[in-house]
């Protein structure tokens, strides 16, 4: 299977995840994009969708699934949202497509976050993947010199990308996560950060995860 096949495996299981009668709070990526397709066919069971980026919600619109900002729900059963690396605790590596910060706004309002990947992002340590960042822009210089600084690790801007929310993406090279939480919270205080890319706070409870084989579910206490 292609590696969107794997996507698409793993964007319809998530269908069972989906609470009925409820709003389902949905990420943003070509993963979570095969979940909004295959939402679109049990749309009747569900109230609607939180959106975590223009994207989603452009695509929810597109296929008549009502789009609830986040202020009018107070708690989601469910969120569903795919990531660029997963660790055995369920920790994740978010912001490939530069919507972290809404994604952790919704994933900050679930009751259980549902990740869909496709295998090539289980790994042992968070760190491979670029971090990306999303810094206030008039920060961006500032941060990036503090990363080289503290972690001697490479903050890159992502060239041309502004997020739904004006600001600027940094990806950071060079680092091996081995204490998420740890960094996530020293990140967290920095100033001009808006973001950190590290989901340990707001880690996955489920991982569907595409292999050659089906749908591996992962679980994490
Ligand atoms: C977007 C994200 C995505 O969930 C992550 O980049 C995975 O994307 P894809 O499903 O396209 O592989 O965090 O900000």
């Amino acid at each position: 299977m292609t590696q969107d096949e794997l996507k698409a495996l793993v964007g319809r299981a998530a269908l069972d995840y989906v609470v009925p009668g409820t709003v389902v709070g949905v990420g943003t990526g070509s993963t979570v994009n095969h979940f909004i397709d295959a939402l679109a066919g049990i749309k009747q069971q569900v109230l609607g969708a939180v959106s975590s980026s223009v994207k989603s919600t452009e695509r929810l619109l597109a296929h008549g699934i009502r789009v609830f900002e986040a202020a009018e729900v107070e708690r989601l059963p469910v969120y569903i949202d795919g990531a660029d690396e997963i660790d055995p605790r369920g920790h994740m590596i978010k912001g490939g497509g530069a919507a972290l910060t809404r994604e952790k706004i919704v994933a900050d309002l679930c009751d259980r976050f549902v990740c869909i990947a496709d295998a090539s992002k289980q790994v042992p340590v968070l760190g491979n993947y670029p971090l990306p960042v999303e810094v206030i822009p008039m920060a961006a210089a500032q941060v990036a010199r503090r990363f080289a600084a503290n972690y001697r690790a490479e903050a890159t801007l992502r060239e041309g990308v502004v997020t739904d929310n004006g600001n600027q993406i940094l990806d950071v090279r060079g680092l091996r996560i081995t204490d998420p939480l740890a960094m996530e919270t020293e990140l967290n205080q920095w100033p001009g950060i808006v973001t950190v890319g590290i989901f340990a706070r707001h880690r996955a409870r489920v991982c569907l995860l595409g292999t050659e084989q089906g749908v591996r579910t992962l679980t994490f206490d």
